[in-house]
């Protein structure tokens, strides 16, 4: 009998990954079999994202070469989920006649009722998910009440909700028993987290009493609700990895005003500096937009300066990209794409040597790494830090912690020797 292949394509942040996974899980749970080649799928569930226009953009190229796909197999099922799929079902239904279903972010819980429609578990063969996985995403949080006003995810997402934490603690026990070593917790702003009275500190010291888990990161973070007790949370507990991503988006006082993020500049450079003075070997990496509407050529030097005087270990730059349903999307002093591109490009190349320089430290030092995967005798790992780290390996450490000596630094990675 011939099983039920799946294939999904997660296009878009962690959460979506973790929604992936989660799909993934039930299909699997039926018998389903995952398979990494779209053109042995039956099934195939594009999860969307709508963050940035170009996310959009993919899925429907996606869905445009599904369509031939499905010419060929009138059996194929396609689904649609995800932030584009809640808000802008109609016109993926419009503009793409032969998906099979169209279930939004806030729908997730209805995915296994939808596929049944779909499945004939009888033809199915039943399997079992090989769970070799090293690190498990764990959603703390659905959706955000922040509404930046750049940002489509409050409209797509609905307000921010805090999971129950007995919920979270079984998930985690649950993949822990399994083999899970680290665990990265998810939310818009996991720093606003709280479930009947117990915080996000709180949360996390009850984690951290999971015997066998090693790591816990988490994010994303929101400058406006890191807390003192927080700070000094990761200081003291040896479980939470030593890397925060705490976006920035601008330099300028002015722009993150009209933002709406509900700090200054100051404000953050102080976060910042609290935080590293007393995390030592913190990592802090940042997100940046550039070309905010209204974006002039000091507004862009100061966020440019700012990279320059936080030295942050990673920066994801992004274009500004005017979405449906927000605030800015209706302000009219639009920054013209040359502009836009130049300054992208002039803070690119500049951060990039501030992260390489940074990594350098590391040079001919020995890291502490969880090894996540051995591809061609080529280990992938990760430090505390989140740097991803290469190196050689013959034997199968995927799951271990081991000692590397850095040899060979990049601006996002860094390569060196196993120790024995
Ligand atoms: N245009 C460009 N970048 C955006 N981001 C969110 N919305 C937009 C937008 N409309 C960026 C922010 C956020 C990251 C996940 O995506 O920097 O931190
Ligand atoms: Fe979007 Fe701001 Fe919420 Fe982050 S905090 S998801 S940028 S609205």
């Amino acid at each position: 009998m011939k099983s039920i292949n799946f294939f999904i394509e997660t296009i878009g942040c962690q959460m979506n990954v973790n929604d992936s996974e989660k799909m993934a899980e039930i299909l699997s749970g039926k018998g389903c079999i995952q398979v990494k080649d779209v053109h042995q799928a039956d099934i195939v569930i594009v999860n969307t994202c709508s963050v940035r226009f170009s996310a959009e953009h993919k899925a429907y190229s996606l869905l445009g070469r599904l369509k031939e796909q499905k010419e060929n197999n009138p059996n194929l099922v396609i689904g649609v989920t995800g932030c584009m799929a809640e808000y802008a079902a109609k016109e993926i239904k419009a503009r793409c006649k032969f998906v099979d279903f169209v279930l939004g972010a806030k729908k997730t819980d209805l995915f296994e009722e939808t596929i049944n429609r779909f499945l004939h578990t009888q033809s199915a063969r039943l399997s079992v998910r090989p769970a070799d996985d090293v690190f498990k995403y764990v959603t703390i949080m659905r959706g955000c009440s922040n509404f930046c006003s750049y940002c489509i995810v409050p409209h797509v997402r609905g307000p921010e909700i805090s999971i129950d934490y007995n919920k979270i603690l079984n998930e985690i026990n649950t993949a822990v028993d399994n083999g899970i070593k680290e665990i990265i917790l998810l939310g818009q702003n996991v720093n606003s987290y709280n479930y009947e009275g117990v915080n996000f500190t709180q949360l996390l010291q009850k984690i951290s009493k999971t015997d066998k888990l090693n790591r816990i990161r988490f994010m994303t973070n929101h400058p406006k609700d890191f807390s003192d007790e927080l700070i000094e949370e990761i200081s003291n507990n040896k479980k939470i990895c030593r890397h925060i991503h705490l976006p920035l988006q601008s330099g300028s006082n002015k722009i993150l005003k009209a933002m709406n993020r509900k700090y200054t500049y100051e404000q953050y450079e102080t976060l910042y500096n609290k935080i590293k003075n007393k995390i030592p070997d913190i990592n802090i990496t940042s997100d940046i937009i550039i070309g905010f509407p209204g974006e002039t050529d000091d507004d862009f030097q100061a966020t440019f300066d700012a990279s320059r005087k936080l030295q942050f270990g990673g920066l994801f730059i992004f274009k500004y990209s005017p979405r449906p349903k927000t605030y800015a999307a209706k302000l009219k002093d639009r920054v013209p794409l040359e502009i836009i591109k130049k300054r992208h490009t002039a803070l690119l190349e500049d951060s990039n040597i501030i992260s390489k320089n940074i990594n350098e430290k590391y040079l001919n030092k020995t890291v502490e790494v969880l090894v996540e995967n051995i591809d061609n005798n080529v280990a992938q790992a990760r430090n505390s830090q989140n740097i991803k780290i290469f190196f050689d390996c013959d034997e199968n450490l995927k799951g271990r912690v081991v000692n590397v000596k850095i040899n060979k630094v990049l601006p996002n990675s860094m390569s060196g020797i196993l120790q024995q």
